[in-house]
């Protein structure tokens, strides 16, 4: 098994018993870990549907955050939604949130997607290089797929100066929760050599907001 293989397994395992517990343990901690606001992470993460779209979301997760922001069911500029996670647990859960019939949802892995090269215009990716296997293995991938002119919007949860932070979120990159820690530098670097370019950049306590433009 590669390296990337074993960290997609115990990511799927550890997600596998997570799903129980997201969203409550994950806003939690988003609040007293990287100090976030849920609010205006909402905002950014909508105004990426601008004009009738088809868009891809990666790492929904248990589609709460996804729901909530995109709101498909009232959203006609939304004409397709195909949401992408590795944890097929996480993603029954957002099955009964993103339950409209434009909504599609992919057991997959961002670093192999099934999709067409530049099919889609917009691409969502919110707290997902923070679980990948390899950051900018998954930027490529994301690239591919992106259509030319295409948006991805995301957010990437940055390590905190407080060492009892740092202590905790080593403790969960060893129990799967998270694969590695980012910095701003390290992602910007990620981005640039993934030929992408950065539109806007948003940070918020330690979370960073971000749109990137192919
Ligand atoms: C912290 S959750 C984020 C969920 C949601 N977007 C949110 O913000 O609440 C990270 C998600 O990434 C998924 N994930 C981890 N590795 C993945 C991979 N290689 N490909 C696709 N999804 C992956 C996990 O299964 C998990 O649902």
């Amino acid at each position: 098994m590669s390296s990337h293989e074993v960290l997609n397994q115990k990511t799927k395992q550890r997600y596998s018993l997570y799903a129980q517990f997201y969203p409550l343990l994950s806003l939690l901690a988003y609040y007293v870990i990287w100090r976030g606001n849920i609010f205006r992470h909402i905002r950014f993460f909508r105004d990426i549907v601008q004009t009738k779209i088809k868009i891809l979301d990666i790492a929904t997760g248990d589609g709460s955050l996804t729901a909530v922001a995109l709101r498909p069911d009232r959203n006609d500029k939304i004409a397709k939604l195909i949401c992408l996670d590795i944890s097929p647990e996480m993603l029954a859960k957002a099955k009964t949130k993103l339950k409209v019939p434009k909504c599609e949802l992919v057991v997959g892995d961002v670093q192999q997607m099934p999709f067409e090269n530049g099919e889609f215009a917009a691409i969502s990716c919110f707290g997902g290089f923070n679980s990948f296997p390899d950051g900018p293995g998954a930027l490529r991938e994301i690239y591919r797929v992106l259509a030319s002119q295409g948006r991805v919007r995301g957010s990437v949860l940055l390590l905190p100066n407080a060492p009892w932070k740092q202590k905790k979120i080593q403790q969960w990159i060893q129990e799967g929760y998270q694969t590695q820690t980012i910095s701003i530098d390290q992602f910007k670097r990620w981005v640039h050599d993934a030929k992408f370019s950065v539109s806007t950049e948003v940070l918020i306590g330690d979370v960073l907001l971000f749109e990137l433009i192919k």
